[in-house]
């Protein structure tokens, strides 16, 4: 089975003075998913929202939440998250001593679990917990702010998560975040990535519509997955 290709846009990049208008904006222009980017300023150095604007932005679009937590102890609010509405909850395995519990916990709550990982943690990370989980993240920046250069360092990771779901025959969303545009998605298709994060590339694009049609366009003639 063929995984189907996904753009989310990452409202980071959006104008939060009109955040429910700039969603909204992306939904009708064919987005897939909505990321929403929350940053702690411990984790990484930039600190960006909390619960209240994920409950904001589940108003403003009925298109499920991919919400990315970049913040410590993540297991101290997951709750609060998926009660605002996050449909999708990334964790980093850089913040979780109890990964497996932790991704448990997300599936209790009744969302799907993400786990994510930085760019130079390796795959063999979450080797252990691929059966668990319902989606894998790879940074393809240094998380902390949108756009950064793509790091092609990663894209080796991605085409051995992408065997490793193929020969276990998992349903795992390969999702691939930073530096993602016209260019870049090529690679990260081609390296074996479904899910493609993109908040610079859609937001700072004239014609929001036009921007999601040529990535999904270039990553879907280069999908080997
Ligand atoms: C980076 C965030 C990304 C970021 C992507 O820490 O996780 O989602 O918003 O932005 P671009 O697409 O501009 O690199
Ligand atoms: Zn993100």
């Amino acid at each position: 089975m063929t995984a189907p290709i996904r753009i989310a846009p990452s409202i980071l990049a959006a104008d939060f003075g009109h955040l429910a208008d700039e969603i909204a904006a992306v939904s009708a222009a064919g987005a897939d998913w909505i990321h929403v980017d929350v940053m702690d300023g411990h984790f990484v150095p930039n600190l960006t929202l909390g619960p209240v604007v994920v409950e904001a932005a589940k108003r403003a679009t009925d298109l499920p939440l991919d919400v990315h937590l970049m913040i410590e102890a993540p297991e101290r609010s997951i709750e609060s998250y998926v009660k605002a509405g996050a449909d999708r909850v990334g964790v980093h395995v850089e913040t979780c001593p109890h990964l497996h519990r932790t991704l448990a916990q997300i599936r209790e709550l009744g969302a799907q679990a993400c786990v994510v990982l930085n760019p130079s943690t390796p795959a063999e990370a979450v080797e252990p917990v691929l059966g668990d989980t319902d989606q894998v993240l790879v940074m393809s920046v240094n998380p902390g702010y949108g756009g950064q250069s793509f790091i092609d360092g990663v894209l080796p990771k991605i085409h051995k998560l992408r065997e490793w779901i193929r020969e276990r025959e998992l349903t795992v969303e390969l999702e691939i975040d930073g530096g993602v545009a016209a260019g870049t998605i090529a690679r990260a298709a081609g390296a074996g990535a479904n899910v493609f994060v993109a908040g610079t590339a859609v937001f700072g694009a004239p014609d929001y519509a036009a921007a999601i049609a040529g990535l999904r366009k270039e990553a879907a003639a280069a999908f080997t997955g």
